[in-house]
């Protein structure tokens, strides 16, 4: 009998695919290989799956994949830009991955019912992440959890979302400490900068945030160098940066005393720490 084909996800897909809450139906915007819809039903994630794209060569490419993988009576796949294709209320997940922060949240603007009407929805911008934050803040979905990825030294940022659920139960991937912290007026006020530029549980759980943080701020501090040496410094642009870098670096503090770093992580840092002492 043919072994069925079960897609190799890469670190991006497989932390998109781990932040699906079990449910009925997934809508995957954008589908593109239709790798997305064919793990999650693999893995039992989802009983049935919804595929979008706004072009025909991705659906053609997902319904070649969805077939090789003997899904496609549990996979409907839509030609539709958006979630023009989603009736209200027809999928409890939607996933929208891959896109630019400002095409993600144009997709939003233009169904806002059916995307609020969703319980979740798994979002991956590729750029713009504390925008984005920023934008979904402003219109009313909840950040649940936050999750980073690393693939062949890029980082990547994806969000489980919801305008239904507020993360006050089990069930919302909230960790408790974070609920609290969130739901406490005064202290959100001065961390929610905190918050929409890094993702408070990243710097509060996860240790590669390290990583992260330690690449922005010498990309930061290389750009800032840059400018103080130009003819005529862009000032208003190196004020933006420092304060980018004061924001780092803060949020490098919290992650490094909070997450009880590793010996190896510690020394990378403490080499950064060195290097940046030097310099100054
Ligand atoms: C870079 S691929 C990402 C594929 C997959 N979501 C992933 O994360 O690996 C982007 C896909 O989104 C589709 N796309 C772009 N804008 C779209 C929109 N407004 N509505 C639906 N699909 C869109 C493109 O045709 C393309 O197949």
């Amino acid at each position: 009998m043919a072994k069925t084909f079960t897609p190799k996800l890469s670190p991006r897909l497989e932390g998109i695919v781990s932040l699906v809450p079990k449910c009925g139906t997934v809508a995957d915007i954008g589908c593109d290989h239709g790798y997305t819809c064919i793990s999650l039903l693999q893995r039992d994630r989802a009983s049935k799956a919804i595929a979008c794209d706004i072009k025909e060569g991705p659906l053609e490419f997902a319904r070649k994949n969805t077939g090789k993988a003997g899904l496609n009576e549990k996979t409907d796949i839509r030609l539709a830009p958006g979630l023009e294709g989603l009736k209200k209320g027809e999928a409890d997940v939607i996933v929208i991955a891959g896109m630019g922060a400002r095409t993600i949240a144009d997709i939003l603007t233009d169904s806002m019912e059916i995307a609020k009407e969703a319980d979740y929805l798994i979002l991956q911008p590729q750029s713009e992440i504390p925008e984005m934050r920023t934008f979904l803040r402003d219109n009313g979905f909840n950040i649940l959890q936050n999750k980073l990825m690393i693939e062949e030294d890029k980082y990547y940022f994806a969000m489980l979302v919801s305008a239904k659920n507020e993360g006050d139960t089990e069930s919302d991937y909230i960790a408790p400490r974070l609920r609290r912290m969130r739901n406490n007026p005064e202290l959100m006020k001065f961390s929610k900068t905190l918050d929409d530029t890094f993702g408070l549980d990243l710097i509060f759980e996860d240790k590669n945030m390290a990583y992260y943080l330690t690449h922005v701020l010498n990309e930061w501090r290389a750009a800032v160098k840059n400018l103080s040496g130009a003819k005529k410094p862009d000032y208003e642009k190196m004020t933006a940066l420092q304060k980018k870098i004061e924001l780092a670096d803060l949020a490098l503090e919290l992650n490094t005393l909070l997450c009880g770093i590793d010996e190896r992580i510690r020394s990378f840092l403490d080499n950064e720490y060195m290097k940046r002492a030097e310099e100054e």
